[in-house]
């Protein structure tokens, strides 16, 4: 398997004047780099971290593999419900593995494999308008959630169970929905087992941030004919390669390390993620996930109060360079961009060759949109670079399942390096609880007590 690559050389001085002194990550860095290393490997050890589990869990990719192919067999569209990590790593996979306009494409363009909806946001507009589209006799909804609980997804669940029951048969219904979510507990748990509703585990031991190789992920993508197993080889290859101690051979600890310094030394706490192919937008979308409701704490492992946490931010070239770009390169010193680019991309439009009378247009003649997309990112690098601006690239081979998989599994490794660095736990999420208490309250959940909301003051409201 061809590997991704991780290009640091422009987060280093003297080379990037905003950079780490490269002597760094042979000394302090790497001596902080294996004590976190430990830690994590404590923690596998102990079974905590069940998202490196995934890639060898071969019971569960058969079960994922059985059912993803009777339901394509079934269905034209798949609309997962799922928010959160339980949302964005089956977006990032579509996005990336399906390739554009694949709900656009005719059924033998699809190869009959269905069309694929993640639908996350409780928008009213959006889900009354997908449903007015979509046939229910043909339609199929994967419902993710580990905890069962989750307010907009369980909200959605019920309106698309009403809406099925509406079109089908009462005895058919059941069989339009699947279920992702806890192996022994939960809602979902408690009305798919008595109706017989085919249901996928979220290992209790894999946190929604962490699940896109699990079946929350892996289902959604199965379906539409993407090849699960060798997203897992490149996930079990990563997971190889980062097994290293030694800080320099280690991706995500290189990653890792470098990120956390740059953040609690430097000042540069945003952390932006920009790919270089649509294809991979939402990978940005899922890191911010994964690194701010990982590293964002208020108390760290001792107990003590910490507010720490670095501040991501995705983005895309070549667009954002007509957006974010003049803050990166001229605003505070307080970010480090990361790139993600791809070496062999499939496809590529010639650029023909017209107008030599005119500057503006002549010299991009007989190059071709990928071509200039690539340089776009390497002039990017270099310009940032030159400002003293820190800023790193992954480079994936091509777009395809065993790359997705190297990536998503270095990333996940580095955040939990990055816990271990800033001291706190990455698996948890404290500091949504009260937005989720306050909302069950307000709606009249059992056992939830209606809060007092402070009223507007109309004196501040112009
Ligand atoms: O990463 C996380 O843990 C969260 O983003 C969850 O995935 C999200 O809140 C959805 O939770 P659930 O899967 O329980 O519905």
């Amino acid at each position: 398997m061809d590997p991704v690559r991780f290009d640091y050389g422009n987060l280093l001085a003297p080379r990037t004047s905003g950079g780490m002194d490269p002597a760094r990550l042979e000394g302090d860095l790497a001596e902080r780099f294996r004590v976190a290393h430990t830690a994590v490997e404590a923690q596998r050890e102990a079974g905590v971290l069940g998202f490196l589990e995934l890639p060898y869990g071969e019971e569960t990719v058969d079960r994922v593999v059985e059912l993803a192919d009777g339901f394509a067999q079934w269905f034209e569209d798949v609309v997962v419900l799922g928010i959160g990590g339980s949302g964005l790593g089956a977006t990032a996979l579509g996005q990336a593995l399906l390739g554009p306009f694949w709900n656009l494409r005719s059924a033998e363009e699809r190869e009959h494999f269905p069309r694929l909806h993640v639908v996350d946001n409780p928008d009213p507009y959006t889900f009354a308008a997908l449903l007015e589209r979509l046939d229910p006799t043909r339609t199929m909804f994967n419902v993710v959630s580990k905890s069962g609980a989750t307010a907009e997804t369980m909200a959605q669940y019920l309106v698309a169970r009403g809406w099925i029951e509406s079109a089908v048969e009462p005895d058919k219904a059941r069989g339009h929905f699947l279920f992702t979510t806890d192996p022994t507990s939960g809602a979902l748990r408690q009305i798919g087992e008595p109706e017989d509703i085919p249901m996928l585990p979220v290992p209790p031991n894999v946190g929604g941030r962490f699940s896109v190789l699990s079946p929350v992920g892996l289902l959604p993508a199965a379906v539409c004919g993407v090849d699960p197993r060798a997203l897992l080889a490149g996930a079990a290859a990563m997971d190889d390669r980062c097994r290293s101690d030694v800080l320099s051979e280690n991706p995500a600890g290189v990653l890792a390390a470098l990120l956390h310094a740059a953040d609690t030394e430097s000042g540069r706490g945003i952390h932006v993620m920009m790919p270089y192919a649509d294809r991979l937008r939402a990978v940005g979308l899922w890191f911010q996930q994964l690194w701010a409701e990982s590293l964002g704490k208020a108390v760290d492992l001792e107990g003590r109060t910490c507010h720490v946490g670095p501040t991501p931010l995705a983005a895309l070239g070549a667009t954002d360079q007509h957006s974010l770009l003049q803050l990166l390169m001229e605003g505070p010193h307080d970010k480090v961009v990361l790139f993600l680019g791809v070496e062999d991309v499939g496809v590529d439009v010639p650029i023909p060759e017209r107008y030599p009378g005119i500057p503006a247009l002549a010299y991009l003649g007989g190059h071709s949109l990928g071509h200039l997309l690539d340089v776009e990112r390497s002039a990017t690098a270099e310009a940032l670079r030159r400002e003293g601006r820190p800023n790193a690239t992954f480079l994936l081979p091509r777009v395809d399942e065993g790359a997705l998989g190297q990536l998503f599994m270095l990333l996940q490794i580095a955040t939990v390096y990055a816990g271990a660095l800033y001291g706190v736990d990455p698996l948890d999420q404290p500091g949504v609880e009260l937005g989720k208490r306050l909302t069950y309250g307000l709606l009249g959940r059992e056992g939830s007590e209606r809060p007092d909301l402070e009223e507007p003051d109309a004196s501040w409201v112009v």
